[in-house]
């Protein structure tokens, strides 16, 4: 296994040591997810999931894991997923695999949303690429209103929605993330706010490094 994986694996299996008997889940997509569900199928507790993909919907099916619908479960005690990018101040980029759509909807549902990531992960400062997904009707106007955005050569997320990057600065991600969601055509981008997430575990030559990220207080 390469580093990167062990340092995947770590994270992952810390991030399972979180979860609890009767726990509502949310499950991640991507490489990282991938070894988390593994380990938490390993701990045969009693919990209810739900998959923000149709990847993990399988895998975790697969590994005897309770997937329901977000229907039958509408709130997670805890959402665990991987990250592209990770600032110091909490901002992630997510989106990588596509899924950050229904990613952002699952981290928002839960009380605790726990990331997980290898060391490559953390930045000093989130620089583009920006993960979208965009409306197929009127996709080239929407494109034109937050240039320099890519078409990504991937299918349709599940929801019909078209993968596509934003390749322009970033700067301040609060003002990016504004600008992205006021913009119309855009059905979600891959900016995360601190706000959003409670804990970071970032695996490093063998030790994972835990951060909590502080609540916002009005
Ligand atoms: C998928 C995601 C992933 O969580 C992100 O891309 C990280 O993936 P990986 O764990 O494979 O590095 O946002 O949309």
């Amino acid at each position: 296994m390469s580093t990167r994986d062990e340092e995947k694996k770590l994270a992952a299996e810390a991030a399972a040591a979180l979860v609890e008997d009767g726990m509502t889940v949310g499950l991640g997509t991507g490489t990282t997810v991938a070894f988390l569900l593994p380990a938490l199928a390993a701990r045969k507790l009693k919990i209810r999931c739900v998959a923000t993909s149709p990847r993990t919907d399988t895998a975790a099916r697969e590994l005897g894991l309770d997937v329901e619908t977000f229907a039958t479960v509408p709130h997670f005690d805890m959402t665990i997923d991987g990250a592209d990018q990770i600032a110091p101040d909490g901002w992630l980029v997510k989106g990588g695999g596509g899924a950050h759509t229904r990613e952002k909807i699952v981290a928002a549902a839960a009380d605790r949303f726990v990331v997980i990531a290898d060391s490559s992960k953390p930045v000093d400062a989130l620089h583009s690429p920006v993960p979208l997904e965009l409306l197929s009707f009127g996709l080239r106007a929407t494109m034109r209103l937050v240039p320099p955005v890519t078409l990504r050569d991937v299918p349709l997320s599940p929801d019909g929605g078209v993968i596509a990057d934003y390749e322009g600065r970033v700067g301040d991600p609060a003002v990016l993330a504004a600008r992205l969601s006021a913009t119309p055509g855009v059905v979600e981008h891959g900016l995360f706010p601190p706000s959003m997430v409670s804990v970071v575990l970032v695996a490093r030559e063998g030790s994972v490094e835990r951060r909590d990220i502080p609540p916002v207080t009005a």
